[in-house]
């Protein structure tokens, strides 16, 4: 299949590359960012901002020192477990330096006999949750992961695990649905009718607190009125206005606790605290205070008259933890996980690795993601970045995809992602041009220069300056096409169609700028992809619909806003205790996984916040 064929491809030579040809013009051209992988073992880029701690082995596995003379492989499954795992991970600077015959036990990456290495392999595998397979686990927990940053090896090893087992969907971020814990219905504690009822009562235990120290915002009296009114003067009104904010099973969930422990919102004044407002002090009264009302109200059995089912929480009922994409012919992945550091790595688990390094103005940003400021670029290097040229000439095909958060619609020329060698020569371009995207390539039916390029033309603009899905795809009949949020722009390539067997393998791949540094692009970049084929616009759609960045379960607005700011996941959780009022509610046959609102939490703002 494809995705077998793709990540088995033979290892592409390491470094340093030899090309054929002469020297590479962006390695010429360059100061500070190809050179960077080099110049970081001297201690670091001078002028590239903070100083870079040193990468560890990031170069591909040494394979063709101790080519494979063992038995062959028993069966498919076994020659299918060589091209896409074992072969990967044999080598000597990879699991192989200790999980080798009779080494380190499990021996999965024996060169003797792959036939045993497969054996040792399958119960670390995980075929129904792939992410779970103790393979992907134990590197992605730090163990010895060949980079610095263990979520990327975990990434890695699921793609070689997934090319293995075929897992289907040739997804790396699939939705895995999971049956919720099997739960009884029980009963639920329900707010007396009355304020003054219960024992004790409200009225004795949280309306004092409000009355006293929320008084001078939260009553429609103030000067300064807010609701919620639940310190209001009237009782009934307050009763009614506090119990959204009080949770009877988890008081420690109440918004009145955390808004105080938390928040940090009008703490008072404690007879310990010195004048000063006391938050800890304030908010164990109040947790006290409701405490003491919930532990007083007895949990209302189920009316025996109704037919209950088990039992989900509103949280269990919406696990769904991302969208599948469509990646079975990937070159080159991005998606910006690691969050510090001068290296954003190549998660495609094709080796080798074209790992970029970040240099000059470039920034992490929340949810994942990278802000590329002036005189910021992300580069990798003209050796790992020749798997571009070798595969894709080879499929005379690709799509470069991304996330993109536009900083503003007037730069022009801005370069988001370029496989190329200076401003004049290039394989292939997606950029921004004002309010629109422009695509290069190189091809027999254009210049070195990708010229003629394909500029949208749409009249509202194509490019806005906010969160957008942009594809540039290239065939050899049609030439490039554009879609952005999974639609055509419909702006047919003047250039047409050609080969591209005139593409240049010295070129190096870049984000946010050209090589040689006269296309500043500015701008959020939350995921590249590279594709050796042109995707359809089903699978781009596809992919559009699977969105990009960290999950958040956003329960509400204004929790969501909140969680947006804090950059945490949402502090407000919906209440885990089931309260059964009738027969049909939230019942297991109710369950129904949704997929995330990832719209809702991921926009440009959230995401540059
Ligand atoms: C420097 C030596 C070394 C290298 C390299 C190494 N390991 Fe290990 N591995 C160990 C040792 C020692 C243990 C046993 C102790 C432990 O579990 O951590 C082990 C145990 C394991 C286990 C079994 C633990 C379990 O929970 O069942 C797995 C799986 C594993 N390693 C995976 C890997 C993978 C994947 C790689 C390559 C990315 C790798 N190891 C590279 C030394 C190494
Ligand atoms: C000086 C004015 C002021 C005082 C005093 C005040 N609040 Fe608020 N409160 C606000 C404002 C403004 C908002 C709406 C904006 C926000 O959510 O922060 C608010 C909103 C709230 C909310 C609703 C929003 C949510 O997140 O659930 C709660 C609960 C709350 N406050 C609790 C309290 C408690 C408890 C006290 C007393 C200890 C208190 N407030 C005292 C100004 C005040």
């Amino acid at each position: 299949m494809t995705r077998k064929s793709v990540a088995g491809l033979p290892p592409l030579p390491g470094e340093p590359m030899s090309p054929a040809g002469p020297m590479s013009h962006a390695a010429r051209a360059l100061g500070c960012g190809a050179a960077l992988v080099l110049l970081a073992v001297l201690g670091g880029c001078s002028g590239g901002g903070a100083a870079t701690t040193v990468n560890p082995v990031t170069t591909p596995p040494n394979n063709t020192a101790n080519a494979y003379t063992g038995p062959a492989p028993g069966n498919a499954d076994v020659q299918a477990f060589k091209i896409n795992l074992w072969e990967n991970i044999r080598a000597a600077n990879r699991c192989g330096g200790c999980h080798h015959e009779g080494g380190q036990s499990p021996m999965f990456a024996r060169s003797d006999d792959v036939n045993l290495a497969y054996q040792a392999a399958l119960p670390l595998v995980n075929l129904v949750q792939p992410d779970q397979s103790t393979l992907a686990l134990k590197v992605g927990s730090g163990h010895n992961c060949w980079v610095a940053d263990p979520s990327a090896c975990a990434a890695t090893m699921l793609v070689w695990i997934q090319a293995w087992i075929g897992a289907g969907s040739a997804s790396t971020t699939s939705v895995q649905l999971v049956a919720p814990p099997v739960q009884a219905a029980g009963g639920g504690k329900q707010f007396p009718a009355d304020p003054t009822a219960g024992n004790p009562s409200f009225q004795t235990t949280v309306y004092p607190l409000l009355t006293k120290f929320c008084i001078g915002c939260h009553t429609s009296s103030s000067s300064t009125a807010q609701q919620p009114y639940f310190a209001s003067s009237n009782i009934d009104e307050a009763y009614a206005a506090a119990q959204p904010k009080m949770n009877l099973a988890s008081p420690d969930q109440s918004r009145f606790y955390i808004r105080l422990s938390q928040e940090f919102h009008h703490c008072w004044v404690t007879p310990s605290s010195g004048g000063a407002p006391d938050c800890p002090g304030s908010s164990a009264a109040m947790l006290a205070a409701i405490t003491a009302f919930a532990n007083g109200i007895p949990v209302t059995p189920i009316d025996p008259a109704l037919v209950v089912s088990n039992a989900v929480t509103l949280k269990q009922g919406t696990v769904a933890s991302g969208g599948s994409r469509y990646e079975a012919n990937l070159v080159a992945k991005y998606m910006f996980q690691t969050g510090s550091g001068s290296t954003a790595y190549d998660t495609s688990g094709v080796t080798p690795a074209a790992d970029l390094s970040l240099s000059g103005n470039v920034t992490w940003v929340g949810g994942w993601g990278i802000d590329i400021g002036m005189g910021g670029k992300a580069q990798a290097s003209t050796s790992t970045s020749s798997k571009l040229a070798a595969m894709i000439q080879s499929s005379g095909e690709y799509s470069i995809e991304a996330w993109v958060a536009p900083a503003n619609v007037n730069q022009t020329s801005a370069y988001i992602v370029s496989y190329s060698g200076s401003n004049t020569t290039r394989d292939a371009t997606l950029g921004q041009d004002a309010m629109q995207y422009e695509g290069r390539a190189r091809s027999s039916t254009t210049d070195t220069n990708g010229t003629p390029p394909l500029i949208t033309t749409s009249t509202t603009g194509a490019a806005q300056a906010a969160l957008q899905h942009v594809v540039l795809t290239y065939d050899p009949v049609n030439g490039q096409r554009i879609y952005v949020n999974g639609v055509s722009t419909g702006d047919a390539d003047p250039a047409k169609g050609g080969s591209l067997a005139n593409w240049d393998s010295t070129f190096a791949l870049v984000l946010g700028n050209e090589t040689t540094g006269q296309s500043q692009w500015q701008s959020v970049i939350k995921f590249v992809a590279i594709h050796n084929r042109a995707l359809t616009q089903a699978q781009i759609q596809q992919n559009f619909a699977a969105g990009v960045g960290r999950s958040t379960t956003c329960c509400s607005a204004s929790a969501r806003s909140r969680a947006c700011r804090s950059r945490t996941s949402c502090s407000r959780r919906p209440s885990t205790t089931p309260t059964v009022t009738s027969s049909r509610s939230r019942s297991s046959s109710a369950w129904i996984p949704r997929r995330r609102r990832r719209r809702t939490c991921k926009s440009a703002a959230c995401a540059s916040a």
